[in-house]
């Protein structure tokens, strides 16, 4: 069964409330109007009678028929009056008009009054017997009159006004009705926007958000609704990164294995190549000047670096922690290199604190992962030379190594990549120096970040705790 909506429900009992209250004014406006109405209708009637019977005071103490006639007719020509009679004292009829009228008909009687001015002692007698007196004069019922007038004028009269009562209650429960119509629409629209918008959401349009609108209430739900809705959307991209991730590592961790095992399965027949290689060139009796030889000999070394790298990065190794001087290792790793680098035309500016500070790492490792990053910045820094600037300090808790060259930066499309294993754009790069560099940081409690210098170039900055790491077992691997 279909369910009444808010909307059908305001507005039933709207109409309710307002047909009842129409409808009880109308009868209580009717039944005072009617009371008024007869009220002014019968006073009038009486006051006819009276005026009437002031008038026939003479006549009838008189007996003169013709005179009480005159008088008769002159109120008979009155409006809903039918009939006008006048009698004596002995209720015999002086005057009895009538004339042709729709009924209702009702009497109305007034005495005629006969006012007699008394001499001294009768005055007081009467007065000893409570006979009625004004002042000196006596009072006395010589007869009276009777009206004989039709209701029909004022009973149509009510009818009339109770019908135009009718009109007026119906045109005001309309304009009350539409007018209410309209009101509780506008309350109702603003509740069925924020329906259409969940279901919209419901279909999978997440973007969707609910109008405000104008009343308060729906205000207050449309921005719970909306706000309920952005903490689902940032669940869901928070969701979307997680599988991502996941993703990632899972296609990492297969592609690791895999890469593993071909590591190996190439190690041994390179092996097997240079050996057999040094017995020709003994049996042959080749020279150390073949340029052939020479080739092969290269591009084995080099096959053979690939792949200890890679070992390097895809096996587990646990680090030996201890206390380390990690000023004075920077100082060291960055005087080897500077020794390696030859012509390189590139400077390498040092920016390290005199003293030692000391904490708990594996000084080969950070070793490694240090003269990636700053290989990388040498030969981001290409032919045409700039300065590498190190800087090592202790930040609050951390303790920051930057790394800071002069070269082209990095693509913001490449940002997040970059430490992805097997991420290179260089030819002869393998993709795992910062992959490596990043393992140790994190085998250490630390990070690594990066970001581009204002005024170009790339900054790397390995980060590691001061108090060290608290989990020494920690292996690195994929
Ligand atoms: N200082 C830098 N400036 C610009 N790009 C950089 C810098 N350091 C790293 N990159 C980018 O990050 C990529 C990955 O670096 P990573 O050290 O992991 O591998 P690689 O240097 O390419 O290869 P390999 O380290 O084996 O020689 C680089 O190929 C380069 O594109
Ligand atoms: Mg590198």
């Amino acid at each position: 069964m279909k369910k009444i909506t808010i909307h059908m429900r305001i507005l039933i009992a709207a109409f309710v409330m307002i047909g009842g209250v129409t409808i009880g004014l109308e009868m209580v406006g009717v039944l005072i109007t009617r009371q008024f109405m007869y009220t002014r209708f019968q006073d009038r009637i009486a006051f006819l009678a009276k005026y009437l019977a002031l008038n026939s005071e003479v006549g009838v103490l008189i007996a003169d028929k013709e005179g009480l006639s005159v008088f008769a007719r002159n109120l008979l020509s009155e409006k809903d009056v039918g009939g006008v009679a006048i009698l004596d004292n002995q209720d015999n009829e002086l005057v009895n008009l009538n004339r042709e009228m729709k009924g209702p008909f009702l009497l109305m009687e007034a005495p005629v009054l006969f006012k007699r001015t008394l001499p001294g002692n009768l005055l007081f007698e009467m007065s000893a017997a409570n006979s009625p007196l004004q002042k000196n004069k006596q009072i006395e019922e010589i007869g009276k009159v009777v009206i004989t007038y039709s209701t029909a004028g004022i009973d149509k009269l009510m009818v009339e006004i109770a019908r135009k009562f009718f009109w007026a209650s119906v045109i005001a429960f309309v304009i009350a009705g539409i007018v209410f119509f309209f009101i509780s629409r506008s309350i109702v629209v603003e509740l069925t926007g924020v329906v259409e918008i969940a279901r919209a959401v419901g279909n999978g349009n997440l973007s969707m958000r609910a109008n405000p609108g104008s009343l308060p209430e729906t205000t207050e739900l449309a921005l719970a609704f909306n706000s309920m809705l952005d903490s689902i959307e940032k669940h869901r991209i928070n969701l979307e990164a997680i599988n991502r991730e996941m993703n990632r590592q899972k296609n990492l961790a297969e592609m690791g294995k895999f890469s593993l095992m071909i590591a190996h399965e190439v190690k041994n027949p390179l092996g097997i190549i240079k050996s057999s290689l040094d017995v020709l060139k003994k049996e042959l009796n080749i020279g150390r000047d073949n340029l052939m030889v020479d080739y092969i000999e290269d591009e084995i070394r080099r096959l053979n670096a690939l792949i200890e790298d890679f070992l390097l990065f895809a096996r587990p190794a646990t680090p030996a922690f201890r206390q380390v001087d990690v000023n004075g290792l920077v100082r060291d790793i960055v005087d080897r290199f500077r020794l390696q680098m030859d012509n390189t035309p590139v400077e390498i500016i040092l920016e390290i604190p005199d003293r030692s500070l000391e904490i708990v790492a594996d000084p080969d490792l950070i070793a490694r992962a240090l003269n990636n990053i700053i290989r990388n910045a040498v030969e981001a820094s290409g032919a045409c030379g700039g300065e590498v600037r190190v800087r090592a300090a202790q930040e609050g808790e951390m303790w920051d190594v930057e790394v800071r060259d002069q070269g082209g930066g990095i693509p913001l499309s490449q940002i997040d990549q970059v430490f992805d294993p097997f991420f290179t754009t260089k030819s002869g790069g393998t993709g795992l120096g910062l992959a490596f560099a990043v393992q140790v940081a994190k085998a250490h409690g630390g990070m690594i970040q990066t970001a581009n210098n204002e005024t170009g170039g790339a900054l790397f900055t390995f980060s590691l705790p001061i108090r060290g790491h608290s989990d020494y077992g920690t292996n690195i691997s994929c």
